[in-house]
This record gives structure tokens, sequence and C-alpha cells, in this order.
């Protein structure tokens, strides 16, 4: 089951063998710290002997002291036994410390790795990724990894060899007496097996519950002028409630489990206590058994009865971490579909004076299976000139966008950048010669400065000053609290939706690229500030290729040509007074719009 919501269409489950994915866990995450690793065994080793040394020391300390009565080893036997728990404890220390330190490491490089993959996504599969569970499991899958890797080391380590040495101290004083303890083994391990199993199913299902509640909250907080403008607190409260009480109720469920697993093992380890008890006194009364031999093997026993039950955990760890493994390397293996094609080349643009011009010829496109978004669209942007896409929503305008960034790529027919393919083209080159304004501009929980110089790294002070300047931006950023370094609030909300398009358009204009889409830029602001921006806008535009989206028809009356889109095809196309007079969908839309505005008011973005 792959956990993590990542819709898979077009790459197929690699569904990878165990041991096939044990081994590149070692080889990944754990051959760079194969010394730290075995240093960590090596430590777990020292103490395991440490543990079995303390039991048999038992036999003689009692032996000596209460048979022998002998007087010399009174301070000298304590003493033994506070050295061997001094070097117990530093091999102790050693273990855990290097062992955790690899663990959380190897959570590190794992969260890394993820991210790295997932920030390469296509645009598609990163607008389908469902934001909370990616979170829980970016966090959660991780920690299962950790807790299989050191749970893994410590059981070779550790708490194998301290039950087989433990074992063998147990025989050593007498076999038969072990035979009868060791008939419980099984059944603690049972125990612990299913009790694990009820963990686990708990476990999984509070992470869903988590997922699903921190998308819940995302939501909720994304939405907050509307949950109050529409009073939906009652409501969020509800569902936010909801999400917790159902979380709480798997929670629970594991707590309990866990809480069973204590005493329970308490009770089986207390059932062999007094089976061997037992068996003792029968040994004893045909003289087989000396009591110091009994208080060893006793203490040995009872020693050995946490390393076991680690043991037991070890194969729950195991397959959870398997489980775990299995997620994290399905996501980092998800490659981007819309890559350079082998042998790309940069796009090469035509220096200033000429500049750029783009061309769509007969390009279709569908997003799924069925009507496409976009039939045939055959259009031409001409150097430094200004064209207009307009037509009602759903025209598959701002999909024209989308496939001249190569956010998805065409079907069929071809799209061109100064006469290349721009599947020919490498995307960083091709990117970097396009600027996109939105109708909600991002910024990013930033300072001003930093938002703009997105546009263009390495800008200097200047340069950022003066982009701000042309976009209308400068005088409301310097009346800013703290100017430029002023942060902008999580999505810019500290800044009004026309100070936020200024933002943007200062950033567009640092990027200083030859072609320039504008999506509805004004289309969320009020006449006031769409003036102010539209200024802005003219300024960026001027001396690039436009290809420019508008909702209203007013702020493209001057473009050298207005394509007018209807269901993915080019219905009508030329100037403004050209389409007037044609008297078609276009001469429609704009008698609509005055009718209804007079000139051109707010209009519902
Ligand atoms: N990411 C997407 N996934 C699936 N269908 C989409 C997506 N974006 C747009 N569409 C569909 O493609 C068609 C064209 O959409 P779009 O280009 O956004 O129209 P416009 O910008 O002209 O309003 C619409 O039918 C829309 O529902
Ligand atoms: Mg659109």
């Amino acid at each position: 089951m792959n956990a993590v919501e990542m819709p898979s269409p077009k790459t197929p489950q690699n569904g990878q063998g165990e041991l096939a994915l044990i081994t590149r866990l070692l080889r990944d995450y754990i051959g760079g710290r194969l010394g730290a690793a075995i240093c960590a065994v090596l430590c777990m080793v020292g103490s395991a002997i440490m543990t079995g040394a303390l039991a048999k020391l038992l036999e003689p300390i009692t032996k000596e002291l209460f048979t022998d009565k002998n007087p010399t080893l009174l301070l000298l036997i304590p003493l033994g036994v506070v050295v061997v728990v001094i070097v117990r404890g530093a091999f102790d220390y050693g273990g855990s410390a290097l062992n955790n330190s690899i663990g959380q490491s190897i959570v590190a490089d794992v969260q890394r790795d993820m991210f790295r993959s997932l920030i390469r996504y296509d645009l598609e599969r990163l607008n389908a990724v469902h934001s909370g569970q990616f979170v829980s499991h970016f966090l959660y899958d991780a920690t299962l990894l950790r807790e299989a890797v050191t749970k893994g080391i410590a059981g070779l380590g550790k708490e194998l060899l301290t039950a087989i040495i433990l074992l063998g101290v147990m025989i050593n004083e007498n076999w038969r007496l072990s035979i009868a303890s060791i008939v419980t083994v099984p059944i603690v391990g049972w125990t612990a097996r299913s009790l694990g199993k009820r963990m686990r199913k708990a476990t999984k299902q509070s992470m869903k519950e988590t997922g699903e509640l921190s998308t819940s909250l995302m939501e909720v907080l994304d939405g907050r002028r509307i949950v109050k403008a529409y009073a939906l607190e009652g409501h969020a409260l509800e569902r936010i409630e909801t999400g917790i009480a159902r979380r709480l109720k798997f929670l629970i469920k594991g707590v309990r489990a866990r809480a069973l697993s204590q005493p329970l093992a308490d009770f089986l380890g207390g059932l062999a206590v007094a089976a061997v008890v037992l068996y003792a006194g029968y040994e004893s009364l045909h003289g087989r058994l000396e009591y110091y031999q009994f208080a060893s093997f006793m203490a040995a026993m009872l020693l050995a009865q946490q390393p076991i039950r680690n043991l037991s955990q070890l194969w729950s760890v195991t397959t959870e971490g398997i489980g775990a493994a299995q997620r994290v390397f399905d996501l980092i293996d998800t490659k981007p579909q819309i890559v350079d094609r082998p042998g790309a080349k940069e796009l090469a643009l035509a220096p200033p004076p000429l500049g750029t011009a783009v061309r769509f010829k007969d390009v279709r496109f569908s997003y799924h299976e069925g009507a496409p978004a976009v039939a045939g669209i055959t259009l031409e942007a001409p150097a430094g000139k200004k064209i207009a896409l307009v037509g009602p929503s759903g025209a598959g305008k701002s999909t024209i966008f989308n496939l001249l960034l190569r956010f998805y790529d065409a079907d069929s027919g071809r799209i061109e950048i100064d006469g290349q393919d721009i599947s020919t083209v490498t995307m960083a080159s091709l990117r970097r010669s396009i600027a996109l304004v939105t109708q909600e501009p991002f910024l990013f929980d930033e300072s001003v400065r930093a938002n703009i110089a997105y546009g263009h790294a390495g800008a200097t002070e200047a340069e950022i000053v003066e982009a701000a300047q042309t976009a209308a931006a400068h005088e409301f950023i310097t009346a800013l609290p703290n100017g430029y370094d002023t942060i902008v609030g999580e999505g810019g909300l500290r800044l009004s939706g026309g100070q936020r398009q200024r933002v943007a358009i200062a950033r567009a204009m640092l990027r200083n690229a030859p072609i320039l889409l504008l999506d509805e830029a004004t289309s969320a602001l009020d006449t006031e500030n769409e003036r102010q921006v539209q200024e802005a806008l003219n300024r960026l535009m001027k001396g690039r290729t436009t290809l420019v989206i508008a909702h209203r028809l007013t702020t493209v009356l001057d473009a050298d040509r207005i394509y007018v889109l209807s269901e993915g095809g080019v219905l009508e196309q030329g100037t403004h007074a050209e389409l007037i007079a044609r008297g078609g969908l276009y001469a429609r839309l704009y008698q609509r719009e005055f009718q209804d505005n007079e000139p051109v008011s707010a209009t519902a973005g």
C-alpha cells in the first residue's frame, strides 16, 4: 500500500523485494557511516559481555561470602561489581550515543532526499500532493526508518549477544534448569508479537488521522478570510474537533496496547521464575543444584528477560521500517515526466533590438482523456508586440501559458520561441526567458527585498530599488515600518492585493525576461489599484513580447492582436477595431462589459 497520497498514474509501483530494500537502505544511508555503526556494535558487544560477567560473578560471590566466609573478599567483590558496572556503563553510553546519532542522521538524510525529489515533481503531480498527508509521512516514515536501523544495530550488537551469553551462563550453571526456563520464551515472543501488531495498527490509523487533521488545519488557516466573512468559525471548530477526537481514539488504542505490554511481560516473566523455582527445588532435593549456582542462574535469567523482549520487538520494527522504506523510496524514485531531452540546447534568444517571438502551430493538449483543453491553436506573438487572449472562462487561455512554460507538454503541434521548438531546449533556459505574473501573486514570508530579489539571484540593492520604482512599489515599500526589510507575512498577507501585485511586478522586472505572461494580473484589484498596477505593467511590457490574458477587455484595447478563444480553439482574431467591426463574440463581450459597468468598476474576480 502506498500510504503517501501520491497519484502515480504514469510511474508504476516498483515493488522492490524486501532484501533489495534493505540492501539499498544499507548502501544509501548506512554505507557512509559504516565505521560508526561498527563501533556502536562493538560497544554493545562489550556491554553484553559485561552483563554476562555480572551474572556469572554472582556464583563465586555467593559461594565465597556465604559458605567459605572469606573476609579478604568482603571488599574486593563489591569493588569488582562496581568496576564491571562502570565498564558496562561506558560501553552502553558509547553504543547508545553512536547508534542514536546514526539514526538521527538517517532521518535527516531521508527527509532531504524526499524533499529534493518532491520539489522536482511536475506541477501536475505537485498539485495532487495531499499536503497534510505528505507532511505527516515526511516526519513519520523517516522516524520509522530510524527505529528500524537503531533497533536493528542494537539487536545485532547487544540484545542477541546478551541473550546468548546469559543463556550460556544459565546452561553452564545447570542445563536441565535452562531447558525448563526456555520453554517460556516462545510464549513471551508470541504475546509480544500480537501486542506489537495491535500497536502498529493503531499507530497507522492515528497517522492517517494526523495527516487529515493537519490538512484540515491548513485549510482553515488558508481560508481564514472566508471563515470569518461567512461566520464559519463554528463549522471549522466542529471539523477540527471531530478530527482531534478521531485521532485521540486511535492514540488511546495504541496507548492501551503499549501499557499492557509491560505488565504482561512481567507476568510471563513471573511465571517463568515460578516454573524454574519449582524445578530448582526438585534438582536441589536430588543434590544436583547448589544455592550459589541457583543465585547466578536466576540473575542470568532475570537479566535475559529485557533483551529477549527487545528482540521480539525487532521483528515488528523491522517490518514497519521496510514498509516505510518502500514508501520513502517510491517517493524518492518518482521522476518528473517533463525533463530536458537528451542533447537539449540552451534557448538562443535574439539580441535586444530584434526581440523574441513566440509561435503556436496547431497545438493540441488535454489534461485528461476526453475533451481537449487546447484543440488546435495557432497563434503568433511577434517580437516586442502585445497580444491578448480573451474568451469565456474555461476556454483554454491559462492552458496556453502552462504549455509555453512547459508545465505540461503539448500532445501535438509545435511551440516555438525565436524559431526553436521549446521541447528541444533546456527547461532552465526556457523558463529564464519568461516572466509570469498571475492574478494572485505569491509572496514568501520573508522581507520585501527578498521577495523582489527572487526575480534575479545576485541582484544589487540599486537594481532592486530600481525595479521597485518602475513597478510603482518603491513609495509604499519605504512607508512600511521596516522599509525593504519588512516581513510580508504568510503569503504576503500584510500587504494589500495591489501592493502584493506591484511587488510581484518588481520581481518580474528584475527578472528582465524577453517574454512576459500576464494571467489576469489586475482582475483581483479594485479600480484605483488596478490603475496603478496597470501603469506598472505598461512599463514592464516595454520592449518585451507580451501575452496577456485579460478579464476586462479595456486593458487589451491597445493590443497588437487579440485572439478570441472558445472551447480550446481560436474563434476570431484581429485588432480591437477589426473585431468590433466584425460583430462576433468579441463585440458581444465588449458590449456586455460596457453595459454592466460604466466604464469599468470592480468586477468579481
Ligand atoms: N490542472 C488542470 N487539470 C485538469 N483540467 C484542467 C486543469 N486546468 C484547466 N483544466 C481544464 O481545461 C480547460 C481550460 O482551462 P483554462 O485554460 O484554465 O481556461 P481559462 O484560463 O481560459 O479560463 C477547462 O475545461 C478546465 O476545466
Ligand atoms: Mg485562466
